[in-house]
């Protein structure tokens, strides 16, 4: 396997299309297979950003795998298949549907790139991660829920909008699921180093916090046919970038806990150290006794689906 070569999306839709379209512009990888059950559109999406690669003077290539067989050796493969949700429809509405989906692909990417990454995207997201794993078989290290980066995005655009300064400067975080009951961190939350309390009334922070959860369902109100893409697939794309580079620099991002935070055998998002070899390393941050009381409802709730799949007999054989 060519290490750091090349990367391959499953759903070329709005997300999966834009996470390669980043991807082309950072030229980080020499290789994007877009892999897509409308063929012709991701042909067309795949012709039309190598010649925008072509335009930056990148070197990265864009193809399209007519059949799952065509993704081969990938280093990275992230999966965006999935139903998309709607307005009024939960992300856990989503869960059966989209489960079936993510095991089908899954069994591929296991099969055909056996050595990859895998950067999960498809929502309700920590079930989605489980299934991922369960269905790979592979290290917990090499199953990767994106969701933090973006949630975290999504606060620190909220707290900006807020002050009306301090663009750029402001380092927001979230653990916890991608589900309506979140994890903001305002205490581990700054603008260029200063404490949020110092500059945003406590209500004020209430409310970017209740922003925050509901961020998503925010843009899926305003596009009515389908849910957010910039900033989930730039998220994406920065998860795939530090993996193909080595940057083993912290990002908070979805995985199986084995015990981190008292937890196991349940995905949530929590900080960890990306690298070649994936989620490399699982950082425990202290929380106080809320900010516990509010992950272990996180956790709970993801519980709650991983139970609903198996209720429904989904991991049947494994
Ligand atoms: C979002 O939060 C749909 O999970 C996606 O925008």
């Amino acid at each position: 396997m060519s290490q750091g070569k090349r990367v391959g999306i499953v759903g070329a839709g709005n997300v999966g299309a834009t996470v390669a379209y980043s991807l082309a512009m950072l030229g980080s990888c020499h290789e994007i297979i877009l892999r897509d059950n409308k063929i012709d559109v991701a042909k067309g999406k795949a012709l039309d950003m190598s010649q925008a690669a072509s335009a930056v003077r990148s070197h990265t290539v864009v193809s399209v795998a007519e059949e799952m067989s065509d993704l081969v050796d990938c280093d990275v493969v992230v999966v965006t298949a999935g139903s998309p949700r709607l307005p009024g429809m939960s992300r856990d509405d989503l869960l059966m549907i989209n489960a079936k989906i993510t095991k089908d692909v899954i069994q591929g990417i296991a099969k055909y790139s056996p050595n990859a990454i895998v950067i999960m995207v498809s929502n309700p997201l920590d079930a989605m991660t489980y299934v991922a794993l369960k269905e790979s078989g592979f290290d917990r290290s090499r199953v990767i829920g994106m969701a933090g980066i973006l949630d975290s995005s999504r606060m620190a655009a909220f707290i900006q909008e807020k002050l009306g300064y301090g663009g750029g400067q402001i380092r927001a975080s979230v653990m916890g699921g991608h589900g309506d009951d979140m994890v903001p961190l305002p205490r581990y939350s700054t603008v260029a180093g200063v404490p949020l309390t110092d500059v945003l009334t406590h209500d004020e922070i209430d409310e970017i916090v209740d922003r925050t959860r509901h961020g998503g369902a925010e843009i899926v109100g305003y596009l009515k046919t389908g849910s957010a893409y910039y900033a989930p697939a730039k998220s994406t794309a920065i998860m795939v970038d530090a993996i193909l580079k080595d940057t083993k620099q912290i990002h908070p991002c979805a995985v199986c806990l084995e015990g981190e935070y008292g937890y196991s055998d349940v995905v949530s998002g929590v900080p960890v150290m990306l690298g070649a070899k994936g989620a490399e390393k699982i950082i425990e941050v202290t929380l106080d006794e809320q900010e516990n009381a509010m992950f272990a409802q996180s956790c709970a709730s993801v519980q709650t689906l991983i139970d609903t799949l198996n209720k429904n007999n989904f991991f049947e054989g494994k």
